[in-house]
């Protein structure tokens, strides 16, 4: 839905003029559960969006209402409760935002999004960030992209319950056109990187359903405080490459494997920085694919299906590397491919990924976008 259809589709709903917000979602190149630890990761805002159109409604409520989901809620500032779907996101920010001093006022939202569902690219943390921005200006308020992205991830930590770092809030609010962004995760200190010349990056779907996904990432995040807890440092960003094997010594099964992927993947990501910046597709493929296998076999969050994309995706003529995407246990998997072979390689992973599946798998080409931002109607 273009931004004049869904202000026209709120006009004919809520009877008001409304202000626009977008937010888009993500891809991650490198540095996958690093955020939570303090480290890098390396993500890239796409051209995938949340909308969010909304006006004052001088009520003591939000009504929201999910254009996407054909599905509307009236949800009250002053007892602000958990309902366990989509709505749940909406309350959290404006919950988050009361808290921190925000006059939040009554207001009608409507909601449209074309950000893929449960394929690990942030349409949760789109959808945080666009009703943040929204309920900001509704307020008159303002605040910087890295402010956004803090009060967005709380919604989703302290109110929805997911124990989530802050990579995708951040990337969906503060993401740079034709680049991406490396991301400090202790200093939020944002680098941008420009992405290499001739290649770009293929998402194909694995389709599987992510059952394991929420009860496994608080494992594993809680394994990763454990061995930092063992270590006595703040988190395993403590701990540089130099030291791991006297850390892996004082550590045993799954917290020294959690910090053996850390430790070798906020290294993997400086080193991806490198190959970027010398457009060494190769370089960064090759990285691309060792984190696969950290991910896999040291973090535990891939999937046999996972796995086999990744393979299929590597044989493939033009992909230089290719990895398992997001917190894990189903979502995408990324290729980096050369440009001028990206649709045939993208119909070659489809058809002998969807031979093994029985079924032909989603799969897009992404562009990097600039980040969340109120737009003309
Ligand atoms: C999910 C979380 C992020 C990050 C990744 C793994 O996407 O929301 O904060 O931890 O998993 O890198």
């Amino acid at each position: 839905m273009s931004p004049a259809d869904l202000a026209a589709a709120f006009r004919a709903r809520f009877g008001a003029a409304p202000r626009l917000f977008q937010a888009p979602g993500r891809i991650n190149i490198i540095g996958e559960h690093t955020d939570y630890c303090g480290g890098f990761v390396l993500p890239a805002a796409i051209d995938r969006w949340c909308r969010v159109a909304a006006a004052p409604n001088g009520r003591a409520t939000l009504r929201v209402a999910s254009a996407t989901l054909g599905e509307q809620a009236e949800l009250d500032l002053a007892a602000m409760a958990r309902r366990g779907d989509w709505t749940d996101y909406v309350a959290g920010v404006a919950a988050t935002l009361l808290r921190a001093g925000v006059p939040v006022a009554g207001a009608d939202l409507l909601i449209e999004s074309d950000v893929p569902m449960g394929a690990g690219v942030s349409s949760s943390a789109a959808l945080e960030v666009a009703v943040t921005l929204a309920l900001l200006a509704l307020a008159g308020r303002s605040a910087d992209g890295r402010q956004v992205a803090l009060w967005a991830q709380a919604a989703e930590n302290d109110f929805v319950g997911v124990p989530c770092g802050i990579m995708d809030q951040f990337a969906s609010a503060n993401g740079v056109a034709g680049g991406a962004v490396m991301l400090d995760c202790r200093s939020l200190e944002a680098t941008p990187a420009h992405l290499p010349e001739g290649a770009t990056f293929l998402l194909v779907n694995s389709m599987a359903e992510r059952r394991l996904a929420s009860g496994e990432y608080r494992a594993r995040r809680e394994d990763c405080e454990a061995a930092a807890a063992v270590l006595g440092v703040a988190s395993l960003r403590d701990v540089g490459a130099a030291d791991l094997p006297a850390a892996l010594a004082r550590l045993d099964g799954g917290p020294a494997r959690r910090c053996r992927h850390v430790v070798s993947e906020n290294a993997r990501v400086l080193a991806a920085m490198k190959a970027m910046a010398m457009g060494d597709l190769p370089g960064l493929g090759r990285l691309m694919d060792q984190s696969h296998q950290s991910l896999s076999e040291d973090m535990e969050v891939s999937l046999p299906a996972l796995d086999s994309l990744a393979r299929i995706a590597r044989a493939t003529p033009g992909v230089h590397g290719a990895r398992m995407m997001g917190g894990g246990f189903g979502g995408c998997v990324i290729a980096l491919v050369d440009q001028d072979r990206a649709d045939a390689a993208m119909a070659a992973i489809q058809a002998a990924y969807g031979e093994a599946i029985g079924r032909v798998p989603d799969a897009f080409l992404c562009r990097t976008v600039g980040g969340a931002a109120e737009v003309r109607p």
